[in-house]
C-alpha cells in the first residue's frame, strides 16, 4: 500500500506556486511573521462561495477600500451596500455580510473569533466560511472543504460515490490530512492545488505533488472524479417588468424586499415570476407602454427566467403604485442586479 498523501509535500509546493490574491497573506510573508487580517479573509471567503476569484478581485478591493475596517461596514447604509454587491450574485450573502459585520461590532467588540464554533454562530457563517477564516486568519487545524477540496479528495482516495452523498466521506479524508504546523497555508494550498492543477478536466497529474499517492492517477479515473447525481433539469419561468423614464431622466425602481430572490435589491417594478408563460400584471403607472421585442433571460441556482420588458416615457406628476422615481443623476445601472441590468440593457439597444 503507498503512504497517505503528506501535508509537506503540498506545503512544499504552496511555498513556490501559491497564487497571488489581494486579501493572501503569501507563504513567504506568513513565515516572516505578516498576520492576516480576519476582516479581510472573511470578507473574501463569503464573496468566494459560489463565485470564482477572478470574479471576486474587483470586489474586494472596491469593499475594502470603501469600508477598511468591520467597524465602517457595520455603519455602512444597507442600499449603499446592496449596490456595491449588485452583479456579484447570490444576494443574502451582501445581507448576512452586514448583519454579520454589526453583529461582530455590537456583540464581539469588534473582534472576529478565532475558533471554528464561535465563528459557525456568526450570521451568514456556516461551516466552510469558519473553517476557511478559523484556519486562515487564526492558524487553526479546522477542516476546510469547498468544491476544489472535493474534488482533489475524491480523487486522492479514488471515491466514486457520488456527490453530495459523498461530502460527510470526503470530509473525513480532508480531515485526515490537516496538519497542525501551517493549517491556514495548507487550507489555501488545497484549494490552489485544486483550481490549478487538479483542475475538473484534464487535470495536469505529471506535475501534481501528490501524483505518487494518489490512488485515481495510478487507477486512470481521476478526469472522471467526483462523481455527481444528475440535477434535476431547471424549470423556466416567466414574468414582466416595466422600465418607466420620466421625461427629466428620473427611472422608476423599487426595492424589493429583504426575503427572497434578489432580497433588498433595486429592481424594476414588474410581476410574480411564474412557470406559466406570459403571467398578466398591471403597470405600475398609466403610460403608453411599448413591449420590446426582446426578452431579459437570466438563469437562477434552481430555474431559468424569461422577463417581458416594457418601456414607457412617462410626464411629471404622473400616480404611481410601485416603487419610486430615482433621479438620473442617482441612477447607476451598476446598482442594479444582473438579471435588472440585462433587462435595461435591452432598451437601449
Ligand atoms: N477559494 C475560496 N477561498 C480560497 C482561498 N482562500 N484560497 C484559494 N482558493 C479559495
Amino acid at each position: 500500500m503507498r503512504d497517505l498523501p503528506k501535508a509537506l509535500d503540498l506545503l512544499d509546493w504552496y511555498d513556490v506556486h501559491a497564487r497571488k490574491m489581494p486579501w493572501r497573506v503569501g507563504p513567504a510573508d506568513r513565515k516572516a511573521g505578516v498576520i492576516s487580517d480576519p476582516y479581510k479573509v472573511w470578507m473574501s471567503e463569503i464573496m468566494l462561495q459560489q463565485t470564482t476569484v477572478a470574479a471576486v478581485k474587483d470586489y474586494f478591493l472596491r469593499f475594502t477600500k470603501r469600508w477598511p475596517t468591520v467597524q465602517d461596514l457595520a455603519a455602512a447604509e444597507d442600499g449603499d451596500l446592496m449596490g456595491e454587491w449588485a452583479g456579484l450574485g447570490y444576494y443574502a450573502r451582501a445581507r448576512n455580510l452586514l448583519k454579520c459585520a454589526r453583529y461582530v461590532v455590537d456583540e464581539c467588540d469588534g473582534r472576529f473569533p478565532e475558533t471554528y464554533d464561535a465563528l459557525l454562530k456568526l450570521p451568514g457563517v456556516g461551516p466552510y466560511t469558519a473553517g476557511a477564516v478559523s484556519a486562515i486568519a487564526f492558524d487553526q487545524a479546522s477542516v476546510v472543504v469547498d468544491g476544489n477540496v472535493e474534488r482533489v479528495m475524491s480523487r486522492l482516495f479514488d471515491e466514486h460515490t457520488p456527490l453530495p452523498t459523498a461530502k460527510p466521506i470526503l470530509t473525513e479524508f480532508a480531515a485526515s490530512l490537516t496538519p497542525q504546523e501551517r493549517p491556514g497555508d495548507y487550507a489555501q494550498a488545497v484549494m490552489d492545488l485544486g483550481a490549478t492543477i487538479c483542475s475538473p478536466k484534464n487535470p495536469a497529474c505529471g506535475i501534481c505533488p501528490w501524483r505518487a499517492p494518489c490512488k485515481a492517477r495510478i487507477a486512470g479515473t481521476a478526469a472522471e472524479l467526483p462523481k455527481k447525481t444528475p440535477k434535476k433539469p431547471k424549470p423556466t419561468r416567466y414574468g414582466v417588468v416595466y422600465i418607466a423614464r420620466r421625461i427629466d431622466g428620473a427611472m422608476l425602481l423599487e426595492r424589493r424586499p429583504d426575503k427572497g430572490l434578489l432580497g433588498g435589491m433595486l429592481g424594476w417594478p414588474g410581476s410574480d415570476w411564474q412557470e406559466e408563460a406570459a403571467p398578466r400584471h398591471s403597470a405600475p403607472i398609466k403610460a403608453d407602454w411599448k413591449t420590446l421585442n426582446t426578452e431579459a433571460r437570466h438563469t437562477f441556482t434552481h430555474f431559468h427566467l424569461r422577463l417581458t420588458v416594457k418601456t414607457a416615457l412617462v410626464p411629471m406628476d404622473r400616480k404611481i403604485s410601485a416603487g419610486d422615481f430615482l433621479p438620473a443623476d442617482q441612477f447607476r445601472p451598476s446598482d442594479l442586479p444582473t438579471v435588472m441590468r440585462k433587462a435595461f440593457d435591452l432598451t437601449k439597444s
